[in-house]
């Protein structure tokens, strides 16, 4: 289970600033269901240029949906120039850290901060496509501008940390070369773009990887099989090769239901995922 701060559980159980926001005159629209968060974020910005008031729209797990009242409470008063000047690391710091492998979350805030200003000032934003530069992760359609600005900003070393905080390379994996040059570019090694002189590819997936796979596996694979017969389930943690989830429908108290983790859910994920994984139904 993550780890989370205190003040991160008061924003997810009390978050700030829900809904939409009547008289909002800058909307910043970032991540798109399919990529598993999404973020709408609406400004009312004064005459005198400050932020009178922010409210936003999320769908995320419990890390989005903090970072989202984080950054409408950060944002309110000041200046555009100065809400743009406000990092993912502001937004993490202001909730006493958040767990690494949930970094994205206050990406996508600053980003949807930034998609607003962008609005608001009139520049062409479109709702999916806003991020300048090339993308390099098709899965998660993150562009090297977008890669490289957060690792400099937040002083990233390894493709993990990269796949933390964009969800890049936590897909297929195609793009981790790319993500290796990146992060030598980041530290100033110019011209290190052949292929020879990237680091080998890190074997078996990252903790990221194998996440974004089981929860795909089980959203596309599982769930639909267990729905045909009036079945669901429910993801309820992932721990490294650790799975745990909770049967729901038909298969709630169902005397069968060792064996539709094992042989079914566990069976899957092994099959398309990782080998090593064990499932659990939670007690
Ligand atoms: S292209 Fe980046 S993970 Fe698939």
């Amino acid at each position: 289970m993550w780890e989370y701060t205190d003040k991160v559980k008061e924003h997810f159980l009390n978050p700030r600033n829900v809904g939409e926001l009547e008289g909002a005159n800058a909307v910043g629209e970032v991540g798109s269901l399919a990529c598993g968060d999404a973020l709408k974020l609406f400004l009312k910005v004064g005459d005198d240029g400050r932020i009178e008031d922010a409210t936003f729209q999320t769908f995320g797990c419990a890390s989005a949906i903090a970072s989202s009242s984080a950054l409408t409470e950060l944002v309110k008063g000041k200046t555009l120039d100065e809400a743009l000047k406000l990092t993912n690391r502001d937004i993490a710091e202001y909730l006493g850290g958040l767990p690494k492998e949930k970094m994205h979350c206050s990406v996508m805030g600053q980003e949807a901060l930034e998609a607003a200003i962008k609005n608001y000032r009139g520049e062409a934003v479109d709702a999916h496509e806003h991020h300048e530069g090339e993308i390099v992760c098709k899965c998660f359609g993150v562009t090297d501008e977008t890669i490289l600005k957060v690792i400099r900003e937040n002083g990233l070393k390894t493709v993990e940390e990269v796949t933390f905080h964009t969800k890049a390379g936590g897909g297929c994996g195609d793009c981790i070369p790319r993500l290796q040059e990146l992060l030598a570019e980041a530290r100033g090694e110019k011209g290190v773009c052949s292929v020879s002189k990237v680091a080998p590819l890190p074997e078996g997936l990252t903790n990221m990887q194998r996440m974004l796979r089981v929860q795909d596996v089980m959203d596309n694979e599982i769930r639909p099989m267990l729905q045909k017969d009036g079945g669901d389930i429910q993801l309820v943690d992932i721990d490294r090769t650790r799975v745990v989830v909770a049967l729901r429908g038909r298969c709630t108290n169902c005397p069968s239901s060792l064996l539709t983790v094992k042989e079914v859910v566990e069976k899957t994920l092994r099959e398309k995922v990782d080998p090593e994984i064990t499932v659990e139904e939670r007690s």
